[in-house]
C-alpha cells in the first residue's frame, strides 16, 4: 500500500512506478483528507510507503496533515519505507516523516530520495525542456534501483542528499516565508475555465466575477495552480512566468 501527495505529477509517477514495479496500489494523501477518512488497516500488507515532495526541507501542508490525522491499524508493523522527490535537498524530510509516525507506533526501516525539476518556480527555471526531460530520464532509473531495494525490504538509514537533524528547526520559518498566496497574480489571458480552482487540494481558490482568487489562510503553495493553467495566467512574483510550467506526465 502505497500513500502519496503529488501537486504536479513527479511523486504521481514515482508512486505508480514502484507499485507497478511491486504489484502494490496507490492511494493519494488528498482523498484521505477530503473524506475525512482517518483510518488505514494495513495488518494484511506487506509493506507500506510514503512518497510526497519535499517543501522547504520538510514536510507539505498535505502530508503533515494527513500524517497528524491518519491511524493506522496493525498488529505486526509491515516494512516501511519513504520515498521524498526533492530539486535540491530532501533537507529533514524524513526526520518529520518518524516524528509523526511515531504517534501510530511506526517507524521508518527504510528512506529514499529522487531528483526531480523543482516545481518552485518562483526560483528554478524550468523553460529547458531538454534539460528537464534528462533530470526526468535520471529519475525514472533512480526509481528502478530503488524499487528493487523496497522489494529486497532494504534497511535504509540515510537518503541521498539528506541534511543533518539539527538543520530541521528552517522548516517551518522557511515554509511561512515562501507562504504568500496574496502575491499571486492573474493576467488578461484567464478564460475563467476554473480548472485552478477545481484542482486545488485544499480549496484554497474561490472564482469570483469568472477570475480565481486564492483565500490566504489555507493555501499549500503547491503551485499546482500556476502549473496546470492551460492559459499560463497565474503568475507568482516576477520570475515565474519566464520560468515555466511543469507538469509530469
Ligand atoms: C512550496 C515548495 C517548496 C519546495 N521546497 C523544496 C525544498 O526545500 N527542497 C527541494 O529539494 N525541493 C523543494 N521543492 C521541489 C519539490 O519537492 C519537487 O519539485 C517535487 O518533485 C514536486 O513533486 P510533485 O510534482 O509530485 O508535486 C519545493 C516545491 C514547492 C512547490
Ligand atoms: S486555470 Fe487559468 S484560465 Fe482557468 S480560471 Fe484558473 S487562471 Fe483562469
Ligand atoms: S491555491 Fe494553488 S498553490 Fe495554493 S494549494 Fe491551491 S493549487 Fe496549491
Amino acid at each position: 500500500m502505497i500513500f502519496y501527495f503529488s501537486a504536479t505529477g513527479n511523486c504521481k509517477r514515482i508512486a505508480e512506478d514502484i507499485a507497478e514495479y511491486l504489484g502494490d496500489r496507490t492511494l493519494p494523501m488528498t482523498e484521505f483528507l477530503r473524506f475525512e477518512s482517518y483510518t488505514a488497516d494495513i495488518s494484511d500488507e506487506k509493506r507500506i510507503g510514503f512518497i510526497m515532495p519535499t517543501y522547504a526541507y520538510g514536510l507539505s501542508l498535505i502530508a503533515e496533515e494527513f500524517f497528524k490525522k491518519m491511524n493506522f491499524a496493525f498488529t505486526d508493523r509491515p516494512y516501511t519505507f519513504l520515498v521524498a522527490a526533492y530539486g535540491t535537498s530532501p533537507g529533514n524530510i524524513a526526520f518529520f516523516t518518524n516524528k509523526y509516525l511515531k504517534k501510530s507506533g511506526m517507524k521508518l526501516d527504510a528512506r529514499f530520495s529522487v531528483k526531480t525539476p523543482d516545481t518552485w518556480t518562483p526560483v528554478f527555471d524550468l523553460s529547458d525542456i531538454e534539460k528537464v526531460e534528462k533530470t526526468n530520464r535520471r529519475s525514472v532509473r533512480e526509481v528502478k534501483r530503488i524499487s528493487s531495494r523496497i522489494k529486497n525490504c532494504e534497511k535504509v538509514r540515510r537518503m541521498k542528499m539528506e541534511t543533518p537533524f539539527f538543520t530541521a528547526f528552517i522548516h517551518k520559518p522557511l515554509y511561512r516565508m515562501l507562504n504568500h498566496p496574496e502575491k499571486f497574480t492573474v493576467s488578461e489571458s484567464c478564460v475563467g475555465c476554473g480548472i485552478c480552482k477545481n484542482n486545488c487540494p485544499v480549496g484554497a481558490i474561490e472564482m469570483k466575477n469568472g477570475k480565481p482568487h486564492w483565500i490566504k489562510t489555507q493555501c499549500a503553495m503547491c503551485l499546482g495552480c500556476l502549473h496546470r493553467c492551460p492559459k499560463f495566467a497565474v503568475s507568482l512574483g516576477k520570475n515565474t512566468s519566464k520560468h515555466g510550467q511543469y507538469l509530469r506526465k
